[in-house]
């Protein structure tokens, strides 16, 4: 959900850092708060993916124990690429792993044991829905002409994309 204005309780506010943005106040608020959304979702996929890397059993343990952990690795890039996208326009991000919990809108997974065919469709759906957020966030960009907010969002969607990619194809064979 997006918006609209600051809420008063939230410690990120519209304090800009001087002069580092020529964009409005409003755009800085409203894609920072795309932004940290984006990166709460990110985190949680990310500790997810390292779940399932960990968690992993089965036939195809090896195959799949090293894909996720690739997967996990393009995670935690994006991480500090989209906190710092962030702080270049003059917003604030996230602080805390609490932070963290309030954002996120992917949902996390504490299950004990998840079969190896349901791990992979879980991931695939968690990262279809990333890739929705992305697109959103980028038309959110686009508003405001933020063309290097967007630019960076392009390749987040072709990475997440890349990752449902393979792990559509490679449950195929469950
Ligand atoms: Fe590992």
């Amino acid at each position: 959900m997006k918006a609209t204005k600051p809420p008063k309780t939230d410690s990120h506010d519209l304090r800009k850092l001087q002069g580092s943005s020529d964009l409005e106040d409003t755009a800085v608020f409203e894609i920072s708060q795309e932004l940290r959304q984006l990166l709460a979702d990110v985190f949680v996929l990310y500790m997810k993916t390292k779940n399932f890397h960990w968690h992993m059993s089965g036939r195809h343990f090896r195959d799949y124990h090293l894909l996720l952990d690739e997967q996990a690795e393009q995670l935690f890039g994006m991480t500090d690429e989209i906190a710092e996208r962030t702080r270049k326009i003059g917003g604030t991000t996230l602080r805390s792993i609490g932070d963290i919990a309030r954002n996120q809108r992917l949902q996390d997974n504490d299950e004990w044991s998840v079969p190896p065919t349901d791990i992979l469709t879980v991931l695939l759906d968690d990262n279809r829905q990333l890739t929705r957020s992305l697109r959103l966030a980028h038309e959110l960009c686009d508003q405001h002409g933020d063309v290097a907010t967007a630019s960076l969002i392009e390749n987040w969607i072709d990475q997440t994309e890349r990752r449902s990619w393979f792990l559509s194809e490679t449950s195929r064979d469950g």
